[in-house]
């Protein structure tokens, strides 16, 4: 079926899983592009850590620049770009924190040093030194000790629904196929479709 008669999320876990054949590793890395009150944009890769119908989900800390970004400004945009593939996904829309069940559930799935690190890390914040670091790894896991490492309230995970999906494929001579779905008003499993010029 031609890439316009199909529903975006099918396009992308389409490309996705070709990616995920080819790249090298990290095929879900993402470029997420905030902007808070000041209306300065921010980008930054994270991991694509589940996506479906309710959106695109990835998590961080709470108290980082981009939560606060997202908290001052809900929406956001997604990009990937799969060298091996050349091809580009944009996505665009509004983003929502998960569940306290939905982030206690995939922090429960992550490795226990991540776990660890996940609390130790005031992510973004000045350190003075990796031994600062070093230490708060220490204190975490000493107050753990071999007990299960509960999620941290300032962890979480965020969840942009897609309004704007645009597919990028290269082409030759410059020449690239570009598909832009736009999300229907008033009908939120309908899509609208359009190529437009390279
Ligand atoms: C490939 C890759 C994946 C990353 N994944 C995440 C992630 O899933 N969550 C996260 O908080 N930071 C992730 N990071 C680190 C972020 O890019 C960034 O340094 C950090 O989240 C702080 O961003 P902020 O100061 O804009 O909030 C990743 C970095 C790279 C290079």
């Amino acid at each position: 079926m031609a890439l316009k008669d199909r529903d975006p999320l099918e396009v992308f876990d389409a490309w996705l899983e070709k990616a995920s054949r080819k790249e090298i590793n990290n095929p879900t890395a993402m470029t997420l592009a905030t902007a808070g009150k000041d209306g300065r944009p921010a980008a930054r890769m994270v991991l694509l850590k589940g996506f479906g119908p309710d959106g695109f989900v990835f998590y961080t800390n709470l108290d980082s620049p981009k939560s606060h970004q997202i908290r001052e400004n809900p929406y956001a945009a997604l990009l990937f770009h799969w060298k091996t593939l050349n091809r580009q996904v944009r996505i665009e829309g509004r983003v929502e924190q998960v569940s306290d069940d939905e982030a206690d559930a995939y922090f429960a799935t992550r490795p226990r040093a991540s776990q660890i690190g996940a609390w130790a890390s005031r992510q973004s914040a000045t350190l003075d030194g990796w031994a600062e670091l070093e230490k708060r790894v220490a204190i975490y896991a000493a107050r753990f000790n071999v007990g299960p490492v509960p999620r941290p309230e300032f962890w979480s995970g965020f969840c942009l629904q897609p309004e704007r999906f645009e597919f990028w494929k290269e082409g030759k001579f410059r020449l690239h196929k570009r598909f832009i779905f736009k999300r229907s008003e008033g009908a939120a499993d309908q899509w609208s479709v359009r190529q437009v010029f390279p």
